[in-house]
């Protein structure tokens, strides 16, 4: 593997800020948060915007992106679901949510008003200190968009602070795609290269067509400064971390945002081990360079 001369070094996760968990690190008591309003997305995804209930607690509390809080449906559960809003307007919290099973179906019944717990922000975030200068490549299919929006707005609202940047996404059909709308306005009008491709063009879609991967060959990657970040199902994060290492990124320069089945979120109950570490507390995104060994193993 290459390891270009302007090669990103040091640990990977070393010095990316992780604001704490407001209910503090070690709890399984969730805050109150009231839903304030619901977006439909498609089908079976909605984005939630909740504030936190308590004026003290909202006004403290920051996370990063890429972070995620442990949501709690009352009397039916948790799930691990990632912040999906812009991190410098903190007290407007949005997650987007497919529904999978028990606790997302509950969420999906939700009212505007009702009121959820949320535990966090948990986890380590994506490496937005490392992007000064750098061409950025973002690459998302499905859900997996939702902890790559902050790191769009991050983007936009420090345009001059980073190279070229390009959004990848793919989902199944075009119904299928979250954030349409706003992909659609980046598009055109944002300062960075939008391009959306689905697996079906049903509905008169007249875009790209195939796997986001196929999307690579529509763009030109200088290797040596480019930082990727991935975040789709887990085929995906496979196959776009390996074509960005053939096209010679270094893997210190390719990040990964995975998914475990969570419990505490706060790495004490083992539940979403991956080879040594626990995604929940040294990921979910974790750098390519740190997890090679056990990303080449099918059955972790
Ligand atoms: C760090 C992190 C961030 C996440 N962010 C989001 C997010 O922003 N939005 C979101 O919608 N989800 C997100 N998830 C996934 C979410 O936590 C799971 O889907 C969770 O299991 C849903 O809980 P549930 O009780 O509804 O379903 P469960 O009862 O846990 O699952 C029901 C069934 O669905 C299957 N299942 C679980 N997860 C998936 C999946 N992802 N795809 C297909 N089948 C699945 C299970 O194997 C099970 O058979 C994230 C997960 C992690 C680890
Ligand atoms: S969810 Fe408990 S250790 Fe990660």
């Amino acid at each position: 593997m290459t390891t270009g001369t302007n090669e990103i070094s040091g640990p990977a996760t070393s010095s990316i800020t992780r604001p704490e968990p407001i209910c503090g690190m070690d709890t399984w008591m969730p805050v109150a948060t009231r839903v304030t309003a619901i977006k439909r997305e498609n089908l079976n995804t909605h984005t939630y915007r909740m504030e936190i209930v308590d004026e003290a607690l909202r006004a403290q509390y920051r996370w990063a992106p890429g972070q995620f809080n442990m949501l709690y449906a009352p009397g039916v559960g948790e799930a691990a679901i990632s912040i999906s809003s812009d991190a410098d307007t903190p007290d407007m919290l949005d997650h987007t949510i497919r529904v999978v099973g028990s606790v997302t179906r509950t969420i999906f019944r939700t009212q505007v008003g009702e009121i959820l717990g949320l535990r966090g922000p948990f986890g380590v975030g994506w490496p937005i200190d490392r992007l000064d200068g750098r061409d950025v490549v973002l690459v998302g299919g499905g859900i997996g968009i939702a902890p790559l929006r902050p790191v769009i707005y991050w983007l936009l609202a420090n345009r001059d602070r980073v190279g070229r940047v390009v959004v990848l996404y793919g989902c199944r059909t075009p119904e299928d795609r979250v954030y349409a709308e706003e992909l659609e306005n980046w598009a055109e009008h944002a300062p960075i290269d939008v391009l959306v491709t689905v697996d079906n063009a049903t509905g008169g879609w007249t875009g790209p067509v195939g796997v986001v991967t196929k999307l690579l060959q529509r763009i030109r990657v200088n290797a040596e400064r480019t930082v990727v970040m991935v975040c789709g199902p887990r085929i995906l994060n496979r196959v776009a971390a390996s074509e960005f290492l053939q096209l010679h990124v270094p893997p210190s320069q390719v990040y990964v945002s995975l998914e475990r089945n969570m419990n505490c979120g706060f790495g004490r109950c083992g539940h979403c081990q991956y080879g040594h570490w626990f995604v929940c507390k040294d990921g979910p995104v974790f750098c390519f360079k740190d997890i090679a060994d056990i990303f080449a193993i099918e059955e972790i």
